[in-house]
């Protein structure tokens, strides 16, 4: 097949992108296909060009605005070229944290005490009780991201309006992180990233050695079974195809006489396909090696 694959392109994660995308394109020579990486950041007539519906399948590996967000897909959409990963819908829904709380409420999952906040809900001091994470609305990567503990008395920085004029502030949850991947509705495992000093951000997902990954996740049956269940759940309920994988919090300090229990940060549509991420890890965890995983995505591409 003649494979164009989207890397690079406009967002904050796109470094994460060229890695993801060197990678997927590197697979899918090993496997015959005639690809060529297309980076839109080079221009979108030059994009346009290189598509061509009548043979061509598109293979997204962009991660964040305009890639992730259902840009990108309704462009190719309109050209009838079919791609890989989610459509305009699910990816536009999915982007938006905001909306995705909604969606996770309406079918039963549970997420963090949260609130959609402008500059002035911090006039009058913390907009919500510590510790909280304040977060763009639509990034990925945890660019932007910050955890506020009662150690800190500054509050909302101008950092924290980088990403526009809405943030989304939701209660920490002390606890560990757990992932897990989806692959057409079905889930792979649960994985726990232990980092050690800090929380999961930008340096600790693509620093090399930084994170501990450990699948499957040390954790009760109950909540491994909670935990893919409800990944297959979002999935769904937010119209996602293919790929996509939800990222979690489990509270599993019951003395400290919180809820506990797990609670869903996000789904991402357009998971990294770094070698230190983690969809295509799992996937490996169930004996899809990588380019069993990049081919398969190619395989059930649509538009
Ligand atoms: N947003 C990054 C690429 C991820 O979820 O893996
Ligand atoms: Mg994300």
């Amino acid at each position: 097949k003649r494979i164009v694959v989207l890397y690079g392109g406009f967002s904050a994660e796109r470094e994460v992108s060229l890695v993801s995308g060197r990678a997927c394109a590197q697979a899918l020579r090993q496997r015959g296909h005639d690809v060529v990486l297309i980076d839109p950041a080079d221009g979108i007539p030059a994009l346009v060009n290189a598509l061509d519906p009548a043979r061509d399948v598109v293979f997204n590996a962009l991660h964040g605005r305009w890639g992730e967000d259902g840009s990108i897909q309704g462009l190719l959409d309109l050209m009838r070229v079919p791609y890989t990963h989610s459509g305009l819908l699910a990816s536009a829904l999915a982007m938006n944290k905001a909306l995705a709380r909604d969606i996770f409420a309406r079918v039963g999952l549970r997420c963090a005490a949260g609130r959609l906040c402008t500059r002035e809900d911090f006039r009058n001091g913390h907009p919500l009780a510590l510790p909280y994470v304040i977060k763009p609305v639509a990034e990925g990567s945890s660019k932007g991201v910050r955890i506020v503990t009662s150690g800190d008395n500054l509050i909302a920085s101008e950092e924290d309006w980088a990403y526009g004029d809405h943030v989304l502030v939701e209660s920490f949850i002390e606890g560990r992180e757990l992932t897990v991947a989806v692959l057409e509705g079905k889930a792979f495992a649960v994985t726990e990233l232990r980092t050690g000093e800090g929380f999961y951000d930008y340096e600790a997902k693509y620093t090399e050695g930084r994170t501990q990954h450990i699948v499957p996740a040390p954790v009760p049956d109950e909540i491994t079974q909670q935990a893919m269940r409800w990944a297959e759940i979002a999935h769904e309920a937010l119209g996602c195809r293919s790929l996509s994988r939800s990222d979690f919090r489990y509270d599993d300090r019951p003395e400290a006489g919180t809820a506990g229990g797990l609670y869903i940060l996000e789904t991402n549509t357009q998971p990294g396909m770094t070698p230190l991420s983690l969809a295509p890890e799992q996937a490996r965890h169930v004996g899809m090696d990588f380019s069993d995983l990049v081919e398969r995505l190619v395989t059930i591409a649509r538009h």
